[in-house]
């Protein structure tokens, strides 16, 4: 779906993350969002935020799984994804902090392994996600999934691609400084996903999204793997739909 700016599609998800709010709380059971950090989802975060304050939409019944954290990474560097949720949503809504789940970029490197199966066996246990938000990265990544990974991938350390890097390199103030590896969930737990919705906004998004929607299904682009997903939808702007 092309949208005229990224107002307008931020606005249509949100509105449809509260519609699964609400329908699940109908149902008497949580929802579980898979959640995403980076630019991109932040004005739908507002809007969740507005439509808490404003329309008393609750997320006490709410269960999140965030996408990726970096490694290492304390939980309050400026760059941490854990920091970013709390100053860009959690901090603002009625969410339990035990529902909260964020890979931890703290872990030694022998804990991260069992600490990986247990986020995924989680997930499985509350059925699946309802819902997973996604940006995309230059080089197709979604979540830390970067080209190579398959569709099968569980949630594991990753180490990241140059490209990303040098994205990334502008936060930390210097490529020496990005952190080489970071924890990500993988294609199979957002493959699962009853729905997902990839944003993309900006030209700088054009290859990725083309490569991602128009292309083969391929590992070289993880973003195409969603080519496959019964029920995935890209909300785009019109600079990043230029090369469609
Ligand atoms: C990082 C994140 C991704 C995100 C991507 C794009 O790599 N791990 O989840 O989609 O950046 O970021 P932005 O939305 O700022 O363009």
């Amino acid at each position: 779906k092309i949208f005229k700016d990224s107002e307008g599609a931020s606005k249509i998800a949100a509105q449809e993350i509260a519609q699964i709010i609400k329908q699940k709380e109908k149902e008497g059971r949580p929802a579980v969002l898979g959640l995403a950090t980076g630019s991109t989802p932040k004005k739908v975060y507002q809007e969740l935020i507005r439509l808490h304050k404003e329309e008393g939409l609750s997320f006490k019944n709410v269960i999140t799984f965030n996408l990726d954290e970096y490694h290492p990474m304390e939980p309050d560097a400026i760059q941490s994804y854990v920091r970013f949720m709390k100053e860009q949503l959690f901090d603002h809504i009625d969410i339990p902090s035990q529902n909260i789940h964020i890979p931890n970029g703290q872990l030694p490197l022998e804990e991260i392994p069992a600490f990986c199966k247990a986020y995924d066996e989680k997930i499985e246990r509350l059925g699946g996600l309802d819902f997973q938000i996604l940006g995309i990265g230059r080089n197709g990544h979604i979540g830390f999934n970067e080209p190579g990974s398959l569709i099968n991938s569980k949630t594991r350390l990753m180490t990241l691609d140059m490209s990303t890097k040098l994205d990334a390199s502008v936060d930390f103030g210097g490529l020496e400084k990005v952190p080489k590896r970071a924890i990500t969930l993988g294609i199979e737990k957002i493959m699962n996903a009853k729905r997902v919705l990839l944003l993309a906004f900006g030209e700088h998004k054009a290859q990725s999204i083309v490569q991602a929607v128009e292309g083969p299904v391929t590992a070289d682009i993880p973003a195409s793997y969603l080519q496959q997903h019964q029920n995935a939808v890209f909300m785009i702007d019109e600079a990043a739909a230029a090369n469609l």
